[in-house]
């Protein structure tokens, strides 16, 4: 799905980011360009960065413990 259409930028393109240490907004601008130009898809792509950081965490502790 696309998240930023500005910048053709979809939830797994953020979801790659979030892999490769993605944390904020910011880092989203920095990698991917991110709300660089209308801005519209600012809280969308926060919100998708923080359930991809928070599925992250989650295999990272389940391959911990297996
Ligand atoms: S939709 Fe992302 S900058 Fe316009």
């Amino acid at each position: 799905m696309y998240i930023c259409i500005c910048q053709a930028v979809t939830d797994l393109d953020i979801h790659q980011a979030a892999r490769n240490g993605a944390k904020t907004l910011k880092d989203l601008r920095r990698d991917l360009q991110v709300s660089v130009d209308c801005g519209r898809c600012a809280s969308c792509a926060r919100k998708c960065l923080k359930s991809a950081n928070e599925d992250f965490s989650e295999r990272l502790q389940l391959s911990a413990s297996a």
